[in-house]
């Protein structure tokens, strides 16, 4: 009978738990790229193999080999690091990478530029700083993000605690990583012989796609709970956490032209109490493990499970597992999917500092050296730093006195306290060009302008302290999850975006397909009288999501997957 798996199914089998001929791979100077099945095992390590798409054309008129980098991803569960961890991050930065540190939008770091034969290197020290990449991306489960500040207050704490337990308990077993990153490190049993691997939670098949879990204490969404395949929503009860709200079948990535493919918010799956996460994190997994579409890669998600078998089969499958019943969901608010910025003081007394950090980059240019500020704060060792995921920075758990100096640094650098506009400090945009292999128009690039261009008639209309989410992907797989901003780009080709509206401002609801294939200009020209409009005819409190449904500028999205229904394109 004709195996009809994705070809990844075969590639993971065989690749004994995910070793492949990496190694060997590493060691080959004639070429700076590794072979085409590694490239799909070494995300599981946390690492893409990818190339400067700027130079590509001149490369090739040169007949030569495209310029081939690596991307490293660190797991990071809870978005922490210290101020020595911090130096040691930056040093990677400038020795293996390209002097730049990114933040993602999922509360990790990316380096990029790696070249291969510094790889191995940068992964080495990542480990010297006590840290890690295994299972950053790849099938499997990624990064726990969870709400961003965990030294505001012993639930936060709680919270961001859950994040790294989960993360270790749903970690590969594979020693495959220290073999092959940590100086070739065989390891043996008892005997001195080579372990024989084993998944006991994976198998050696893994999962059929990628799999992301968040953790938020209301009323904070920061960590955009529906956007992920399982999400729990802290219950706090008199200060303490009685249990979770979990969700599950969150995602965002889709395929242009194809409606069977869309971006969906999570359902509420039920109650558990705190010492049932764990458990309900590892029985959801292995559920979609064993339920999830290992055919076809674009429908392999979680959500996509949840559809084709329903919430109800889905939840009654990890009862089962579970060998216990999920409770009612509790009532609950989340206000925000962005995050607070300025100086916030914690129960403790200590200040945490949240700074904008225009698309997460941190690095250095003339009049503004972020890099080089963090590096000088670091070297105080007065402070922590949280990464949050809308790509910004909280320097955290800064004693009173030292709140000036930190200040003083940040300003000597040129950088400033917050954002120039409340919609800049609420947008995000993913990579894309020139690293990303699957980007279609340019996205980290190109988001600066254009806002600048939109803050014009911001401080025409009175609004640049008004908070309105804007976001921009070069590619559908929305990993800077545009279908939940307020204003979303996707890119469709270079220069041009679709434009959707109407999500809600704390991340419950999917926006609308407004415009298809326009360019910036364009965009800017449909979407400045709206923002006029919408300084005149709002009503109190209202945002800007919520107005341009009552305006019937676009269709609610209210059903998480009713995301190509109703669609009335403004340029059909
Ligand atoms: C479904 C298909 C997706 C694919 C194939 C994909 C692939 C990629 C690739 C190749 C990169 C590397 C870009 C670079 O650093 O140069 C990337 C970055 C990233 N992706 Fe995705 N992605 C997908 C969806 C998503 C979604 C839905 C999310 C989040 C909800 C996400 C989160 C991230 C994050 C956090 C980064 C790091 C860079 C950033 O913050 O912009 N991805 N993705
Ligand atoms: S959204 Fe698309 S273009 Fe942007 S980083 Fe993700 S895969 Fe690349």
């Amino acid at each position: 009978m004709a195996d009809k798996r994705s070809p990844n199914e075969r590639i993971k089998e065989k690749s004994r738990y995910l070793r492949g001929t990496i190694g060997e791979g590493l060691t080959q100077v004639e070429t700076g790229a590794i072979a085409d099945d590694d490239t799909q095992l070494l995300k599981f390590h946390g690492s893409y193999m990818q190339d400067d798409r700027d130079i590509r054309p001149e490369r090739a008129k040169k007949k030569l080999e495209k310029a081939f980098s690596f991307m490293i991803r660190l797991r990071l569960p809870g978005g922490v690091v210290s101020s020595q961890q911090w130096l040691k991050l930056d040093d990677i930065a400038e020795h293996q990478a390209n002097g730049t540190l990114r933040i993602t939008t999922r509360a990790t770091f990316q380096y990029h530029g790696i070249i291969k034969s510094n790889l191995k290197r940068a992964m080495q020290a990542i480990n010297d700083a006590c840290l890690d990449t295994i299972a950053a991306c790849g099938d499997v489960n990624r990064n726990i993000m969870s709400s961003a500040n965990p030294f505001l207050s012993p639930v936060h704490a709680e919270v961001a605690d859950l994040s790294r337990v989960i993360s270790e308990h749903l970690l590969p077993k594979t020693s495959a990583y220290h073999e092959i990153w940590l100086d070739g490190e065989k390891v043996v049993d008892e005997g001195g012989k080579a372990k024989k691997d084993s998944e006991p939670l994976y198998g050696e098949h893994y999962l059929p796609r990628k799999f992301k879990i968040v953790l938020v204490v209301p009323p904070d969404n920061d960590a955009d709970i529906f956007a992920h395949c399982v999400g729990y929503i802290a219950i706090v009860e008199k200060g303490k956490i009685v249990g979770y709200n979990v969700t599950v079948g969150g995602g965002m990535g889709m395929t242009h032209g194809d409606e069977d493919t869309f971006p969906r918010t999570a359902d509420l799956l039920g109650f558990c109490n705190p010492d049932q996460a764990v458990a309900v994190a590892e029985n959801i997994m292995t559920t979609q493990r064993d339920w999830g579409n290992r055919e076809d890669r674009k429908r392999a998600r979680l959500k996509y499970t949840i559809e084709d078998r329903g919430l109800n089969a889905f939840r009654k499958e990890v009862e089962k597992r579970l060998g216990a019943k999920f409770g009612k969901p509790k009532p609950f608010k989340l206000t925000h999917n962005g995050d607070t910025m300025g100086w916030r003081q914690g129960t403790d007394k200590k200040w945490h500092l949240t700074l904008f950090v225009e698309n997460g980059r941190i690095k250095d240019v003339s009049g503004w050296s972020l890099r080089s500020a963090l590096r000088e704060i670091a070297e105080l060792g007065v402070a922590d730093f949280v990464l949050t995921g809308n790509q910004n920075l909280v320097i955290a758990n800064i004693p009173a006195k030292s709140k000036n100096k930190i200040e003083k640094i940040l300003k000597s650098h040129g950088v400033a306290l917050g954002a120039t506009s409340a919609m800049r400090a609420n947008s995000m945009a993913c990579v894309a060009l020139p690293t990303c292999g699957l980007a279609l128009a340019e996205s980290e690039r190109a988001l600066p302008g254009l806002i600048t261009k939109l803050e014009e008639t911001l401080e025409a209309e009175g609004l640049r302290d008004d908070a309105i989410v804007v976001r921009m992907t070069g590619c559908p797989n929305g990993c800077a999850r545009p279908y939940l901003a307020e204003i979303g780009f996707v890119g469709r080709n270079p220069g041009l975006y679709n434009l959707y509206l109407g999500a809600a401002f704390e991340g419950s609801r999917l926006s609308k397909l407004y415009a298809q294939d326009v360019s910036e200009d364009q965009a800017l020209d449909l979407l400045k009288p709206l923002i006029t409009q919408y300084a005149k005819e709002r009503n109190e409190g209202e945002r800007f999501g919520d107005f341009v449904i009552r305006a019937r500028v676009v269709a609610a999205t209210e059903v998480s997957n009713q995301f190509h229904k109703d669609v009335k394109r403004v340029n059909d």
